[in-house]
């Protein structure tokens, strides 16, 4: 099958629709549905797929999300490079509502997610440098004002963090917190995909000075007050994107024996 899309956004809180002209497609996949049906669109000369992480009405809270679905049907339609908006929190004073933040590395607090597809057998891929350095590139020169590089932790959820927890992932070297970035970036580079995040500050989390508690309404409302400049960023990042992967991304199984055959 020729590829429907060769490029992908997994949109976040307050993402639901990114695209107009959409053609939509319903996909299945072993792991069961996605979160919603996947819309695709024409971007720059390259075929987008868009996909709500939540589901379009927010059905899905982030320990519940199909991760594997996700990621497994945007591969099933084409797609090799993934751009992942989502909500943070500050864990510094300076990062504060509004500011974009391109992660360069990761700190996983889940636990109980499904994190692989791989089940059975030695399938160990690498995970040093969780996200695609071209995407991250690309990504950043859409966005002049964002922050190059920070630890993304990333909570179970669904509440949000105590002042102590927060001070503590602030102290071993955390720049932002979420709840939906893992296992979301490994199960990419499971499917050896290109996966960047692209962290829009929403709140300061509860332990960092100035920090209140946090909650759900203030996350929603900076993400909606800041959705205009998230879309212009997403569409210009994905026009800008190198069709050519010269990245590490697509080797990430070479010389692996895989218990099952990617779609
Ligand atoms: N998403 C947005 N803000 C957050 C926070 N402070 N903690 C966890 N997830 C978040």
């Amino acid at each position: 099958m020729s590829a429907v899309a060769e490029l992908g956004v997994i949109g976040g809180s307050g993402l639901y629709a990114l695209l107009d002209n959409a053609v939509q497609h319903v996909v299945d996949t072993p792991y069961g549905a996605p979160s919603d049906a996947v819309t695709v669109a024409e971007v720059g000369g390259r075929r987008v797929a868009f996909l709500p992480r939540h589901g379009r009405d927010h059905r899905f809270p982030p320990h519940r999300i199909p991760y594997r679905a996700n990621l497994w049907a945007l591969r099933s339609l084409g797609v090799r490079q993934i751009l992942a908006p989502c909500a943070v929190g500050g864990l510094r004073p300076e990062l504060g509502p509004g500011t974009f933040v391109v992660p360069d590395q990761l700190i996983d607090r889940t636990s109980g997610r499904c994190q692989t597809f791989f089940d059975s057998g030695a399938v160990h891929v690498s995970f040093a440098d969780p996200y695609c350095p071209v995407g991250r590139r690309t990504a950043l020169a859409a966005m002049p004002d964002a922050v190059d590089g920070g630890t993304m932790v990333v909570v179970e959820g669904p509440r949000f963090s105590t002042r102590a927890e927060s001070r503590w992932f602030t102290a071993i070297g955390g720049a932002v917190v979420n709840m939906t970035g893992h296992p979301e970036a490994v199960l990419a580079r499971e499917l050896a995909l290109c996966y960047t995040a692209v962290a829009l500050v929403t709140d300061l989390d509860a332990g960092v000075e100035g920090g209140q508690a946090v909650t759900h309404e203030e996350v929603f409302r900076v993400f909606g007050e800041n959705t205009d400049r998230l879309r212009g960023v997403l569409l210009d990042a994905v026009a800008a994107l190198p069709a050519d992967r010269a990245c590490p991304c697509p080797q990430a199984l070479d010389g692996l024996k895989l218990p099952i055959e990617l779609p």
